[in-house]
């Protein structure tokens, strides 16, 4: 189903039988909002988010491509964010996903402004499914598609912004003991303790060689997100806390209780792609009651 949204723009909302939804701006391939079968929100949106490029839609699930963070020749978090994309009317078959009814493809290439700062020729396919049990997934496929034999590098994240009840009941499963870089200790080099993460202060790390599972634990609401992830090693969580919150103009001063970011990234080593070569990236989002998982 097609409609304008916020400011004229176009996105794309899905649905699935049992009822949950889904909404994908086609500026930024960006999903905004993600229901459960009851009608309940699960991704975070900030009141303040702008939606006017070239800004960034703080909220929901940004793509940070071809380059994460501000570490490079590009824009922060890279431009995959800030361009309107199309619908993919003839994608190449998509081994899995088959289940799903309820899909949108999109597709951004490279374009001559892009070119300039980013010097390749790209194709990057988007599949955005809601599965039959109200699962959300994001498969990328990124080809390289230079004629002059020349491979390209990129760095790639999932910046999932998850609604939560309250950031101090919350708790992360599935990255202790690994090592992170701290982005606010100059990216230096750490390893998590050995207990779910909790929140208490503003936190930007990048945990490093994550397994494949994550679980997001909201006591208040007795909800578990779970995080499947495929091709994405690293894993970034992000609070701005309330200093931050304040700086950020498109961001609530107390919306930071609210949301906690739980990014499926590939960071530390950046994907390489050789001319005629495809990487595939693959999230899924469940949402699930707490009890289901208790024991895991
Ligand atoms: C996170 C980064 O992924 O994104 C943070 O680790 C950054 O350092 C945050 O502040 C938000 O970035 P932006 O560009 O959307 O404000």
């Amino acid at each position: 189903e097609f409609c304008k949204g916020v400011n004229g723009l176009d996105k794309v909302i899905l649905r699935e039988s049992r009822g949950s939804s889904a909404e994908v701006y086609l500026y930024g391939a960006h999903v905004t909002s993600w229901k459960n079968d009851h009608g309940e929100e699960l991704l975070f949106l900030s009141s303040k988010a702008v939606f006017k490029p070239p800004k960034a839609i703080r909220g929901g699930i940004p793509i940070c491509f071809p380059q994460f963070g501000g570490l490079g020749t590009l824009d922060q978090h890279g431009f995959a964010r800030n361009r309107l994309w199309s619908i993919d009317d003839d994608p190449p078959p998509f081994p899995t996903n088959t289940l799903s009814k309820a899909f949108v493809d999109l597709i951004l290439k490279t374009s001559e402004e892009d070119s300039k700062n980013w010097p390749h020729n790209f194709e990057y396919r988007l599949r955005i499914a809601l599965g039959p049990g109200g699962d959300l997934m994001l498969t990328s496929r990124i080809r390289n598609t230079n004629s002059e034999g020349k491979p390209f590098s990129f760095t790639f994240a999932y910046h999932t912004y998850f609604s939560v009840s309250d950031i101090s009941e919350v708790r992360v499963e599935g990255l202790e003991t690994l090592d992170y870089l701290d982005n606010l200790q100059n990216k230096e080099r750490f390893t998590e303790q050995g207990d779910a993460l909790t929140f208490e202060s503003e936190v930007d790390k990048i945990y490093l060689s994550t397994p494949t599972k994550i679980a997001i634990i909201d006591h208040e609401k007795k909800r578990t997100f779970v995080v499947r992830k495929d091709g994405l090693p690293d894993a970034v969580v992000w609070n701005p806390w309330d200093k931050k919150a304040k700086a950020m103009a498109d961001f609530g001063d107390d919306e930071y209780k609210h949301m906690l970011c739980v990014e499926a990234a590939a960071i530390e080593k950046p994907i390489t792609l050789k001319p005629g070569e495809e990487w595939k990236g693959r999230l899924e989002l469940s949402a699930v009651p707490s009890s289901y998982c208790s024991g895991q």
